[in-house]
């Protein structure tokens, strides 16, 4: 394992521990069971009964309590950290100086700072490290690239994305860290260049006084004069996960607690025509007209979200390549996220968003794996 990186056979498969055992790490346990390219070696939790009844439900695998046991193991070649955010960048750091591929849940972490600390480290040593952006792999989100890219809905007009429900206040993160990663990461993942916007007003609200923001709504402006909306929130009794994408050509509305219809396209819309030359009232009336298409539902495959991002995890290590959601789509949520801190200070005042700055390393040397 020189200069950390893990020499693996292609055709053998590659070894990986979870560590976390909680309410997630027994999702990644079971799909990195049976995913074909991955040998599950090793459950760790600081609670071993947690990693115990974890290993139990997946055939039964060694278990630990220890951090350093799963690190010090040169047959484990990476590990899937499904730890609380806070913990991320301590563990991912550890991992990535034993010289283990790193895949970690969302946020990436706690703070940009760690964040672009892990990402530079994973580029200095040669590894993979992956962010498990889940909803990226589903057949829906990736239907709904698929769509945008073809300009089958046209210029992206809005996007607006629900995701409340009845949910676990964590301990260490608010809404806006818990939940609004997952909707920043899939406009990250279909928008044309990505989630590019300049600024983010947020606004939060902890009515039950639990010390933390419970509700909370972003907006922010994309390319064009489009618009991007989040509304996460732990207190509704009611789930929504829904998001309606609107373009010049067609709107999209995925909801994905439909699973009859998650997909539905409109082909209904606000066209606007040429100015014409009346009076300014004529004009707003005559180039304005609506569009009372069809609508209809795109046929998607069936398939678990972590199967694919097992298989992506394991490509990206063979082929010495990022990931396809990678560090660096992390520390774009992350850049979102801090920004929303600010505003949140700020009162809601729009808090402007910088772009990243580029890397000093390169993110996966080739050649890492033979
Ligand atoms: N991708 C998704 O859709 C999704 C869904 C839910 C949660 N998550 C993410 O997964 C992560 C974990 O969330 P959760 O709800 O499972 O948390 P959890 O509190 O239920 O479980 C965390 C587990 O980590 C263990 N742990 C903490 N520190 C450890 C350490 N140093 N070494 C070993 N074990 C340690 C704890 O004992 C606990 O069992 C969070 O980052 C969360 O945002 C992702």
């Amino acid at each position: 394992m020189g200069n950390g990186a893990s020499v693996v056979e292609k055709t053998a498969r590659l070894s990986i521990a979870v560590i976390g055992a909680g309410y997630w790490g027994p999702n990644l346990a079971r799909n990195f069971r049976t995913g074909p390219a991955w040998h599950l070696a090793a459950i760790c939790d600081l609670d071993i009964d947690r990693a115990r009844r974890v290993a139990d439900s997946v055939g039964g695998v060694p278990v630990t309590d220890d951090l350093h046991d799963v690190l010090s193991d040169p047959l484990i070649d990476a590990v899937a950290i499904a730890t609380p955010a806070r913990t991320h960048h301590a563990i991912v750091m550890a991992a990535l100086e034993a010289g283990k591929h790193v895949i970690v849940e969302k946020p990436l972490a706690d703070s940009g700072v760690a964040g672009r600390e892990m990402v530079e480290r994973a580029g200095e040593m040669g590894l993979v490290l992956m962010a498990d952006h889940t909803y990226c792999y589903t057949p829906a989100v990736l239907k709904i690239r698929e769509l945008i890219a073809d300009g089958f809905l046209g210029d992206i007009l809005f996007v607006d994305s629900v995701r409340i429900n009845l949910g676990l206040i964590q301990p260490d993160v608010d809404v806006f860290w818990d939940l609004a990663p997952h909707d920043l990461s899939i406009m990250d993942f279909v928008l044309p260049g990505g989630l590019r916007t300049t600024s983010v007003a947020a606004h939060g609200a902890d009515p039950l006084r639990t010390g933390k923001a419970c509700i909370g709504y972003l907006a922010m402006p994309l390319a064009g004069g489009a618009v991007a909306h989040v509304h996460a929130n732990w207190l509704s009794p009611t789930k929504i996960r829904q998001m309606v994408i609107g373009g010049t050509k067609r709107t999209l509305v995925w909801d994905d607690l439909n699973p009859q219809q998650r997909l539905s396209v409109y082909d209904r819309g606000v066209d606007i025509e040429q100015v014409s030359k009346g009076s300014a009232a004529d004009a707003r009336a005559a180039h304005i007209s609506y569009r009372l298409g069809d609508t209809w539902s795109p046929a998607l495959p069936e398939g678990e979200a972590l199967a694919g991002v097992a298989a992506e995890f394991a490509a990206a290590i063979r082929e010495g390549r990022s990931a396809r959601t990678g560090g660096e789509a992390g520390l774009r949520v992350l850049a979102v996220l801090e920004a929303a801190n600010r505003s949140l200070e700020r009162g809601g005042a729009p808090e402007p968003l910088e772009p990243l700055e580029p890397l000093a390393v390169e993110l996966v040397s080739g050649g890492v794996v033979r």
